[in-house]
């Protein structure tokens, strides 16, 4: 029998047809958020799966698909796999690094400058009819121009924001776990600094790591304590790494300028608290919801797994792999 792969949610058909000559696919119609019992009957019998950021895949799914080589997530961030469970059982896992780092960035801007300068307040005045004419000194915004942007994970979309800044006129500075290489930092025009310096010095904080244990709250009541009250915080990585309450109540106190946030703790739920004040903006996790990135996050888990079973241009080399050691342990990458 062929193997089996399940999509877990509708893409783009004309890419997932790419699997129809090695595989036979099952792809969900609808958008469906799956009980854990659901999802373990889905992939029971798989040999591969396409899913997306609401699948959670740990130990306890592993176990229950014993014929599962590949996880090829749709989505950069992984959260939501254990990656260590993954490579324990010697199923491969794989992201959408790379394809969708510019839109993100793009979009990262789009929000940054919308926070500045007011946009989704403006546009809710306009709408609810109050406009019948405009003081000099309404919507009164922030300019980028020559403040400092501060970039808190500097991986391929950080990197994206920061080299879009030199067009804005900012400074950039940014703190990751490890420095990125000179000459990047030279190109991206960024100076590492440490978390306090990026916490006290930034008039804008732009949040791009991922949500690991570690980054859980990484902006939390003490780190807003540090930020300067003019500061704006722009999160577009994952919801938990900002505490929203201590987020909410900064914004409330006036300890915090504006935000602009894509990801939220416990989304789809918004905290209600952050649904009330004026000075967030606000969007549903859309970061990467380009035609093109969207596009291209399907074509690169297509990729992934068509090369884990030795077929395509990449065979035997998943492009993307997130646990390449898995590769090593298995033989044959090809099945008969
Ligand atoms: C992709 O961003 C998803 O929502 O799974
Ligand atoms: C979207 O949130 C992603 O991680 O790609």
């Amino acid at each position: 029998a062929r193997p089996r792969v399940w999509v877990s949610r509708p893409t783009f058909p004309d890419i997932v047809a790419r699997l129809d000559p090695y595989f036979d696919v099952v792809a969900e119609p609808r958008e469906v958020m799956f009980s854990p019992a659901e999802l373990a009957t889905k992939i029971a019998d798989c040999d591969a799966v396409i899913v997306g950021l609401k699948e959670r895949i740990g130990a306890a799914e592993v176990a229950k698909a014993p014929r599962l080589r590949i996880v090829a997530n749709l989505g950069v961030g992984y959260d939501n796999l254990d990656l260590a469970a993954l490579t324990a059982a010697g199923v491969a896992a794989s992201n959408t690094a790379g394809a969708l780092d510019e839109s993100v960035a793009d979009f990262t801007w789009a929000m940054l400058l919308g926070a500045a300068r007011r946009i989704g307040e403006a546009e809710r005045w306009l709408r609810a009819g109050q406009w019948h004419g405009t003081r000099f000194t309404d919507w009164l915004g922030i300019d980028v121009r020559g403040r400092t942007l501060g970039i808190l994970g500097m991986g391929r979309i950080g990197q994206a924001v920061a080299r879009r800044a030199v067009g804005f006129g900012m400074q950039v500075i940014y703190h990751n776990r490890s420095r990125v290489p000179q000459a990047l930092e030279s190109e991206c025009r960024a100076r590492w600094v440490d978390k306090d310096e990026l916490l006290r010095t930034s008039d804008f904080l732009v949040l791009a790591l991922p949500l690991t244990p570690e980054s859980r709250h990484a902006i939390g009541a003490a780190e807003l304590a540090r930020m300067k009250p003019t500061a704006v915080l722009v999160n577009i990585a994952r919801g938990g790494i900002v505490d929203d309450a201590a987020l909410a109540e900064a914004l409330a106190q006036g300890r915090l300028a504006a935000a602009a946030l894509d990801v939220f703790e416990g989304e789809p739920v918004v905290n209600p608290k952050l649904l009330e004040l004026d000075n967030v903006l606000l969007s549903p996790h859309i970061a990467s919801a380009s035609l093109d990135a969207r596009r291209g996050m399907t074509t690169m888990a297509v990729d992934n797994v068509v090369a884990l079973f030795g077929h395509g241009p990449h065979a035997g080399h998943p492009p993307t792999i997130l646990n390449p050691e898995v590769l090593a342990a298995a033989s044959p990458t090809t099945h008969p």
